[in-house]
């Protein structure tokens, strides 16, 4: 599966908290066009369900806990993220859920173009249909 688990670099102080930044085309290949976060979510709510065509994705977690349910039609995936030092990369068209484990988890996602609904594949049978043509 072409995910990639990021450490996105953080930077301590003694008693001002922590700086985290990451660098496009450095710390991931692709360029940012759009950034977007979700907030507000309690505790065992999914969101997702749904595949990208062509979009590329940082996500990370600055605050709280989120499971990534990641998959093809050949492997599965389940990533955490719950630090704002870690980032996953999601490069190839993969279903995917989400899953808040904790109230008010705040997820991020920095993406390599602008919002485009006709990217999105939203329903399971014709992802996989998409991938088999596509493979
Ligand atoms: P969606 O990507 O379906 O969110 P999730 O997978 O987390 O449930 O987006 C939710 C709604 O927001 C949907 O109506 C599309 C809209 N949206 C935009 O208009 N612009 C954006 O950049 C994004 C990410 C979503």
């Amino acid at each position: 599966m072409n995910i990639k688990i990021i450490d996105i670099k953080t930077i301590p102080t003694d008693s001002e908290g922590q700086l985290s930044f990451f660098e496009a085309n450095k710390d991931f290949d692709f360029d940012i066009k759009r950034i977007y976060y979700i907030t507000e979510v309690a505790k065992g709510i999914k969101r997702g369900a749904h595949a990208h065509k062509k979009l590329k994705q940082l996500l990370w977690c600055p605050i709280g806990s989120i499971k990534i349910y990641l998959e093809n039609i050949w492997e599965k995936e389940e990533i955490i993220l719950d630090s704002p030092a870690k980032g996953l990369v999601i490069e190839e068209s993969l279903w995917r859920d989400m899953l808040w484990m904790k109230n008010d988890s705040v997820l991020c996602v920095a993406a390599s173009d602008y919002y485009d609904a006709d990217d999105y594949i939203r329903d399971y049978d014709e992802y996989l249909r998409y991938i088999e043509s596509n493979v």
